[in-house]
């Protein structure tokens, strides 16, 4: 279950829009540039990001350095932007965003205005509280995206994105970022099913999902404690994939694999070279894949 909040009860969504507004405020070099960010953000988190000491300050309130799990869920965010602009450049107009949390894309990118239309799925409660921070933002919002509230454990998609006016005739990028380790697996493979059956051929998804590989034993202890973080704030992780199994699920349910990336081909792409030591830490895979044409 999808939580909202701020200060002491965060639910998954601002936890990660709070790692995003520090790393593009602190860092020399940002992944990911989410300027908008911060005006995401309630009072009480906000005080938090903003402090020069934020990231010594996180590790002795979480008790471990949730740097190396930000560092994948923002190079999974710079990942699917850099699809999205491939896609874009050669004329797919609809972005879908799924378990959106407090994603920015449709606000900060005034450049696609004109050319992409987005839509976020995701939560109700969620929904609710980011539209509240919109509406109270510093900054006004290059675009707003239509909200198609969703429970992917309950409810499908096709209804509330046709309602949002999605064109299933036309090509459309998808993003599945950060959020497939809090579904079950039947939720996952029924909602990668709905898409597979509901958009046009050609039109691509691009995911990560947590990966049951072999693990050091460093590694191992760090994924305990993290796993023990979300279990407390009531957002557990509930599936893992082999990646052999995961691509078998793709396939099965109408997909082409274009790319089965690993958290290594992340760091070579996007952290490679920096001077301030972030970088993915824990395993993790990326995906993207097409939706096979129709037999
Ligand atoms: C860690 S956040 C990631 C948000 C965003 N993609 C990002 O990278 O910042 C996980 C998101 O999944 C959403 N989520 C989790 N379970 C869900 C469910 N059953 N139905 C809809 N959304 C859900 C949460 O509300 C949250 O926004």
């Amino acid at each position: 279950m999808a939580k909202t909040g701020d200060g002491e009860s965060l639910g998954t969504a601002e936890g990660a829009v709070m790692g995003r507004a520090a790393h593009a405020l602190h860092a020399e070099d940002p992944v990911l540039d989410d300027h908008w960010a911060i005006h995401l953000l309630g009072e009480a988190s906000r005080a938090q990001v903003t402090s020069p000491d934020y990231l010594a300050l996180s590790i002795e309130r979480a008790g471990f350095d949730a740097s190396r799990i930000l560092a994948i869920g923002v190079g999974a965010l710079r990942y699917a932007e850099d699809e999205v602009e491939r896609c874009v450049a050669r004329g797919v107009g609809q972005y879908v965003i799924l378990g959106a949390g407090f994603d920015t894309f449709a606000l900060r990118r005034a450049d696609l205005v004109d050319r992409l239309v987005v839509f976020e799925v995701d939560h109700p409660d969620v929904q609710a509280l980011k539209r509240s921070r919109i509406e109270a933002a510093a900054e006004t919002p290059a675009s707003l995206p239509r909200f198609v509230p969703v429970d992917f454990e309950t409810t499908t998609l096709e209804a509330g994105l046709s309602a949002a006016g999605f064109d299933p005739d036309r090509e459309a990028i998808f993003s599945f970022m950060n959020t497939t380790p809090y579904l079950t697996e039947e939720a996952i493979e029924a909602t990668l099913s709905e898409i597979a059956r509901l958009a046009a051929p050609g039109s691509r998804i691009v995911l990560n999902y947590g990966a049951e590989v072999p693990l050091s034993a460093a590694q191992v202890e760090y994924l305990e404690t993290l796993q023990s973080n979300v279990r407390a704030s009531g957002e557990p992780w509930r599936s893992r994939f082999r990646p052999e199994a995961f691509e078998a699920l793709l396939e099965r349910v109408g997909f082409v694999l274009i790319e089965h990336a690993t958290e290594a081909d992340l760091f070579e792409r996007y952290f490679a070279g920096r001077r301030d030591g972030f970088r993915p830490g824990v395993p993790g895979r990326l995906v993207t894949a097409e939706v096979a044409p129709r037999g």
